[in-house]
């Protein structure tokens, strides 16, 4: 106990030290940068900067390219945009500026390094390949991070594991989020701290580095991305948002700092507050990276990441705890923690990744910080303002008239541009470019989202001191061409992906659920006075099956390409959602029997030969095919060969079913090829998917292609549904699942999971996945409902 705390006091004295160190280096710069600001040296410098970098972006000519038909097309389209750049030869020039800036900016590169030029080159020449390759088929639709090519990659990588680890993660943390914070954005910056470590690995690598090391060092990359990421929506937005009561912030805080003090998170203790159930998800969730980031730690490299780690949480901290209505913060007290802040939330990420240190990334990483931060305060200024937010920006608008000692952050954030190009990139002709590249780009993107005249008025307020050199700047934004980044598109693209997402993923529950209930009330098999005794049992038994809990998926997947799709209505196709589910129940009560799987509990009951027998069972199972054909045959609404066609498909895929759940019963400890497999699962099970999608087409005499695609589609995404339905036999929870657990290890059935174990399960269900979504890209037209269905079936818990 004693030894712990000298033990702790000795960290705190290290880890306060470190923070004063980093608050003397920050002050430092600030000085540099007020000072310039007072002999207005770098306005001379900026001016000069400008007339060298107009030359390459002020075209006179260009109407002439509008008057050959290569207008530039809305940036909103990747793939248009793209082709469009690579048609008027600017693609090159794009795609050097938009890598070489996140060289700088995320891996704390200096340009004029030879090595770093090497690298950039190879990255835009892939970017290049890979934007050319992929002409979409359904304008507009490609999905720039879709989970199937994040897979992909991983396969090419030889990290599948962690790509699915990191997949999961995500879901949950959307799903686990207080409502108070926003789940997109949460996945977005985690998203975006990953592939900046995975960046970080990546750029180390050669020709020479052997596979198995670069998968390895990716695997913990993406884990690392992930464990350091978390701080993100778990400290400091958390932190920022109302979700926690203020006992709560000051209880939750203390935690933090002890875990950065003592380097384990201690535990949670009695929690006061109303939010236990999320500080309990937090908690774990943290904690469980922390231990992972530690035991990645070389020993001589904790140290310095405790330290970083604390400086970084400690000016967010003091950050934090500013308050816009209050009119006297002095100009270090606005600016010397955010340097801090902005500078060692990337200076961290080598210290994260246990890589040795680099005074030259150091020395430009920690002045290129308050540039960002500068940039992407100007750009929030009006919701941060909202939000009674302090940032230098909205500190200054409030209080401008007041405190005439105030900095604008404006002129400041010019002098910065200067201090980097100048004294940190030594006037390197390609730093300067890349950073006015990126300036005028975001006045550009802020005329654009405020329109001219709020956008006059910002720059009337923040630029009029220095109306020389925004005259400049001004003419610049008007006329300068080919300052756009890949990095803003793609992240817009993905803000406006991840919303579509969350909405489509919506909408899909709630069809799940309505359906779910309509088709419920119908399935009910109706008994009339006239019937025997002996059948009405039959019906009873019938009736006990179908009421049990099932999730009717095959019926809500033929309703929704019905009626959503085809545009049939839901009265003249309900004969054929109650025949889907009637044959699949069937399917059920005898796959349950003692002669096949021998289970006890079904949809949360007994199964039906527990209850009866066998011999019920097994004449009800034939019962309800037979009412499954009788239910077909009044279709009345649509003319005769077509339902005749209908039900003579259905008949071959029953009998095709028959055959494969012969083949399931005769596999019986064998060791199956992944072909064997396959073929297994999708006759017992991806047929009846396929019926589901077929039936509804056949009647909506949809064309073969289109046909085509969807049995495709249904061979994956069944197959994908089996084996999660085997990873659930193995380790999910019988509760939830409404049947047994463990029954396919009891019976020595061969599955996937008994075959490929259950990683190589995980895998082969993520190849079909893949699959399936490349089939859905085949279709004539998106169709969100099958996109999320697909996630749904390799997530779901029953
Ligand atoms: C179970 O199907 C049989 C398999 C093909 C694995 P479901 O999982 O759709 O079962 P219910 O209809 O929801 O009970
Ligand atoms: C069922 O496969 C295939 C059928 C459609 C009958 P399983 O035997 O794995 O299905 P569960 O796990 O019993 O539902
Ligand atoms: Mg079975
Ligand atoms: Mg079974
Ligand atoms: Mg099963």
């Amino acid at each position: 106990m004693n030894n712990l705390l000298i033990n702790q006091t000795k960290d705190e004295a290290n880890v306060g030290e470190a923070y004063r160190l980093a608050e003397q280096k920050a002050s430092q710069y600030f000085s540099k940068l007020t000072q310039q600001l007072l002999n207005h040296s770098h306005v001379d410098e900026l001016k000069e900067d400008f007339r060298i970098w107009q030359k390459k972006h002020i075209h006179r000519f260009s109407w002439l390219s509008w008057f050959a038909g290569k207008r530039k097309p809305d940036t909103r389209n990747i793939q248009k945009y793209i082709h469009w750049l690579n048609a008027t030869s600017k693609l090159d020039d794009y795609l050097d500026r938009s890598i070489s800036y996140i060289y700088m900016r995320d891996l704390g590169q200096a340009l004029d390094n030879p090595k770093t030029q090497n690298h950039i080159r190879r990255i835009a020449e892939d970017t290049k390949t890979y934007f050319m390759r992929t002409a979409s088929k359904q304008q507009g639709q490609a999905d720039y991070i879709s989970p199937a090519a994040l897979y992909r990659w991983g396969q090419r990588e030889q990290i599948e594991e962690a790509v699915i680890w990191v997949l999961d993660k995500l879901k949950h943390v959307a799903a686990n989020i207080p409502k108070e914070l926003d789940a997109a954005q949460a996945q977005r910056k985690l998203i975006k701290i990953i592939l900046g470590v995975v960046l970080h690995v990546h750029d180390e690598f050669t020709e020479e580095t052997p596979q198995k090391e670069r998968s390895e060092r990716l695997d913990a990359a993406i884990r690392l991305g992930y464990s350091y990421g978390l701080t993100y929506p778990f400290v400091d937005d958390l932190l920022d948002s109302q979700a926690l009561t203020i006992q709560e912030k000051e209880q939750y805080s203390a935690m933090i700092q002890q875990a950065l003090l003592t380097g384990i998170v201690p535990e949670l203790g009695e929690w006061k507050g109303p939010k236990l159930e999320v500080i309990r998800y937090v908690h774990s969730e943290l904690r469980e990276a922390f231990d992972y980031i530690r035991n990645y730690q070389r020993e001589e490299m904790r140290r310095t990441f405790f330290e970083q780690s604390y400086v970084f949480f400690q000016s967010q901290e003091t950050d934090r705890s500013k308050n816009l209505s209050n009119a006297h913060y002095t100009n270090e007290e606005l600016y010397i923690p955010i340097i801090i802040k902005s500078a060692s939330s990337r200076l961290i990420v080598r210290s994260v990744l246990s890589a040795p240190e680099d005074e030259g990334f150091d020395l430009r990483t920690f002045h290129y910080g308050i540039y960002n931060q500068l940039a992407d305060d100007f750009a929030d200024m009006f919701d941060d303002l909202q939000d009674e937010a302090v940032t230098p920006y909205t500190y200054y608008l409030k209080y401008r008239d007041l405190r005439p000692d105030l900095i604008n952050p404006y002129e400041l954030y010019w002098a910065v541009i200067s201090y980097l190009i100048h004294d940190v990139y030594y006037s390197n002709e390609k730093a300067r470019e890349v950073i006015l590249d990126r300036a005028i780009n975001g006045l550009k993107r802020c005329r654009e989202r405020l329109g001219q005249v709020k956008y006059d008025e910002v720059m009337s307020i923040f630029a009029s001191g220095q109306p020389e050199l925004n005259d400049v700047v001004q003419q610049m934004v008007r006329k300068a061409d080919d300052v756009d980044f890949l990095d803003k598109l793609l992240r817009d693209q993905v803000v406006l992906q991840l919303s579509n997402d969350k909405e489509e993923k919506d909408s899909f529950r709630q069809t799940l659920q309505t359906v779910r209930e309509r088709i419920n009330v119908e399935l009910q098999i109706n008994k009339s006075a006239e019937e025997l005794d002996m059948k009405t049992r039959l019906m009873d038994a019938a009736n006990y099956s179908l009421q049990g809990d099932g999730k009717r998926l095959r019926p809500i997947l033929t309703w929704v390409m019905g009626v959503q799709e085809y545009g049939l209505t839901e009265s003249a196709i309900m004969p054929l959602l109650r025949s889907m589910e009637y044959m699949h129940t069937a399917s059920l009560i005898f796959d349950d029997l003692p002669t096949q799987d021998n289970a006890s509990t079904r949809r949360g009951r007994s199964t039906l030969h527990q209850v009866h027998n066998s011999a019920t069972a097994e004449l009800t199972g034939l019962f309800l095919i037979q009412r499954a054909i009788r239910e077909q045959s009044t279709l009345h609404q649509f003319d005769a060969q077509t339902v005749l066609k209908l039900i003579q498909y259905s008949a071959v895929k029953a009998e095709d079913m028959c055959m494969g759940q012969a083949m399931d019963l005769g596999s019986k400890g064998k060791t199956l090829s992944l072909e064997e497999l396959n073929t297994i699962c999708f006759y017992k099970t991806g047929i009846a998917f396929e019926a589901a999608l077929v039936m509804p087409a056949i009647l909506a005499q949809v064309k073969e292609e289109e046909i085509d695609a969807l049995k495709s589609f249904a061979y994956h995404a069944g197959i994908a549904f089996q084996i999660r339905d085997d990873l659930l036999d193995y380790g999910g929870d019988h509760r939830v699942l409404g049947k047994p657990a463990g029954q396919d290890e009891r019976n020595n059935n061969s599955t996937f999971v008994s075959i490929l174990g259950e990683n190589g399960a995980q895998k082969a269900m993520w190849e079909h996945y893949c699959f399936a979504t490349d089939a859905l890209g085949q279709m004539p037209k998106p169709i969100p409902f099958l996109k999320h269905l697909l996630d749904y079936l390799i997530a779901r818990e029953r």
